[in-house]
């Protein structure tokens, strides 16, 4: 009885915690689910990345060199077409703008985003890079449903004018696949690790059985 009283409470509980609070700031985030197996996508998510936002926002607790064996990019190539600066592919990568002077030209400073889908979810940033509208009285004439006045630009906008909306929404998606690896690049080993271990235990389990048949004969 008293466990059904705590099971009701604790449904109950979370119903009232979930019910009317808006996860993406002013509205319901977008569906979406992270997919970070899916190289390709992670690759062109990169790419994106490096070209759209690694102009203001670093990614300070990531090295390139792990991003490329991660994503499987030949460090040469790597080197050649990912590293803008002379950084060397062992670096920690970090952006040459300074804090004044992103606040000087922006208002604001870029924040890093290697934890971003950590800190947010990718659900928020998918979100966040699909609500930029028009808005002529913010300084870049745009602002954003989640992150309502942002001092970010729509620095995607010709890219959503070029593109169809479901190619628009792949391209986001791919870098939000992008940020949520980089948010936590050990997720796929510890998974498929997990299943090893899963796997070890359950035979493990096995053999202890059939040793613990053995020693009960002895017994009887
Ligand atoms: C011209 C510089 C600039 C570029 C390029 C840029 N951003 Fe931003 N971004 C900003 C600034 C400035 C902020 C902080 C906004 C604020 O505090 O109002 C921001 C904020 C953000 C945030 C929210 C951070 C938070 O507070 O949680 C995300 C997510 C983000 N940017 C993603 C991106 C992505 C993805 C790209 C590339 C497609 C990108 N940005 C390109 C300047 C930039």
């Amino acid at each position: 009885m008293k466990l059904l009283v705590f099971l009701l409470f604790a449904f109950f509980s979370g119903v009232s915690f979930s019910a009317g609070e808006y996860k993406c700031g002013s509205i319901e985030c977008y569906e979406f689910s992270p997919d970070t197996k899916d190289k390709e996508s992670l690759q062109r998510g990169l790419s994106a990345y490096m070209n759209y936002c690694y102009g203001c926002h670093s990614l300070k607790y990531s090295r390139y060199k792990r991003v490329a064996e991660d994503l499987s990019i030949p460090i040469d190539i790597y080197e050649q077409n990912l590293i803008f600066d002379d950084s060397k592919i062992g670096d920690l990568m970090h952006i040459s703008l300074q804090e004044s002077k992103a606040i000087e030209l922006l208002g604001a400073k870029p924040p890093d985003l290697t934890l971003e889908a950590r800190l947010r979810s990718p659900e928020w940033v998918y979100t966040y890079l699909d609500t930029f509208y028009e808005d002529s009285s913010r300084p870049y004439g745009v602002n954003n449903k989640v992150y309502v006045n942002v001092s970010m630009p729509h620095v995607l906008e010709d890219i959503e004018s070029e593109l169809s909306e479901e190619e628009y929404d792949r391209y986001i998606a791919d870098i939000t696949n992008f940020l949520t690896y980089v948010s936590d690049p050990s997720a796929e080993t510890r998974k498929q690790l997990g299943i090893y271990v899963i796997l070890f235990l359950l035979i493990f389990t096995a053999f202890a059985y059939l040793v613990y048949r053995e020693f009960k004969k002895d017994l009887k």
